[in-house]
């Protein structure tokens, strides 16, 4: 079990909220804050540039940091690159392959934006992008992921768990078809890697993208980790050259080829105290403290007069649970339960149009994710705030 009350201390701004949207960006704790902090006071520098005693440390702890969040996914095998956020990673590897027209992407309608947007965009170039449909509660016939890729596939790319629906997508599954067919395999891993034990040998994709900022690190930071090195940098410039002259240039291996101009130094400082954090508390007591919550909380709502819950049943899932109150605009609940009570919680489409548009839910839904920060009284006071939003209908 976890000792929340002692985690809760690390977090001063829940102090007077209760915070459920841990699914757009989690909160940092002090140690975190604190590994920023002494970035901007004690050693500011560049990392990788010159030899003085600042940027020694510096670039000592920001290459620490990819050790760090590659051993968090059993990495080590591959190349850890730091980002923006999920986004960038995405984009990334869709810009970085090399495409002929008439190449084919398979995803699916439950992704978010940021998992489609960039494989829509090749449709310019030609290449073809196959959206596989999901049941109303999110999940995904496999069968229907083998029939749709094609001879002209070049890569499948899933999300490990809805950012709707909760639903955890069957990626080993996936994974295996993918190796069966010869394609590559990238997993939108922003809403799973957070809140269990991750490695990517388990999963078997090529490509793992996820976000430090829902991971209890700063905003501005995420991953792209790649098996192989087989795309090309989306950035040229600094800090990812061999050799330039007026007639080329060389890049180097590793990391750096992917990460030119100065980047989030003490994010990813903060990233690193981030993942020993996580670690120190132990991922599978995470995962399964936010299980109990989320039992609870869909207990609860299901409960609940004029409340539609959407999504999976209590297994196989996280934390993040949708739900729409008869006769209520989703942002009017989530107002409600701020002016209220002051929960915090998303409401809206939740970058995931298609998925919307899918369910037939214009408007979107309301959404309380939960992190291990969250505790049974929250919860119940998320509960309750709903029967008493409901009695007042
Ligand atoms: N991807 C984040 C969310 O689902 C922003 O809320």
């Amino acid at each position: 079990m976890l000792n929340v009350d002692s985690i809760r201390n690390d977090f001063p701004i829940l102090a007077d909220i209760t915070y459920m949207d841990s699914a757009a960006t989690s909160l940092s704790p002090e140690q975190v804050v604190n590994a920023t902090n002494e970035f901007e006071r004690i050693y500011r520098a560049n990392v990788g540039r010159g030899v003085h005693r600042l940027t020694n440390i510096s670039s000592q702890k920001y290459w620490h940091a990819h050790e760090k969040v590659s051993g968090f996914i059993g990495g080590e095998d591959g190349t850890t690159v730091l980002t923006k956020n999920t986004t960038e990673a995405i984009n990334m590897v869709a810009c970085g392959m090399k495409w002929n027209k008439g190449d084919n992407v398979v995803t699916t309608v439950l992704e978010h934006h940021s998992n489609f947007l960039p494989w829509m965009r090749l449709r310019n170039r030609g290449v073809d992008v196959s959206v596989v449909n999901t049941e109303p509660d999110g999940s995904i016939d496999i069968e229907e992921i083998r029939n749709t890729i094609n001879e002209r596939t070049r890569i499948v790319a899933v999300t490990q768990a809805s950012n709707v629906l909760g639903n955890l997508l069957p990626v080993k599954e996936i994974a295996e078809i993918c190796h069966e067919k010869g394609v590559k395999l990238l997993v939108d891993g922003a809403q799973a890697v957070p809140h269990m034990p991750t490695d990517v040998k388990e999963l078997g994709c090529d490509y793992l993208c996820f976000s430090g900022h829902k991971m209890l690190g700063p905003t501005g930071t995420g991953i792209l980790w790649m098996k192989e090195e087989d795309i090309n940098p989306l950035l040229l410039g600094g800090g990812m050259i061999d050799k330039v002259s007026v007639s080329g240039y060389t890049t180097v291996d590793g990391y750096e080829r992917y990460e030119a101009g100065t980047p989030n130094i003490s994010g990813m400082i903060g990233l690193a105290r981030a993942v020993d954090y996580l670690e120190d508390i132990g991922m599978s007591k995470i995962k399964e403290h936010e299980e109990i919550l989320t039992k609870r909380l869909l207990e609860g709502l299901r409960d609940t007069d004029k409340v539609t819950v959407y999504g999976p049943g209590d297994d196989n899932r996280i934390g993040v649970v949708s739900f729409n109150v008869d006769g209520l605009h989703p942002h009017e609940v989530a107002h409600i339960l701020d002016e209220g009570a002051a929960i915090m919680v998303r409401s809206g489409e939740h970058c995931c149009q298609p998925l919307m548009n899918h369910l037939g839910l214009e408007g979107g839904t309301v959404r309380a994710s939960l992190y291990l920060y969250n505790t049974k009284e929250e919860v119940d006071r998320l509960i309750e705030t709903m029967k008493e939003m409901v009695r007042r209908l």
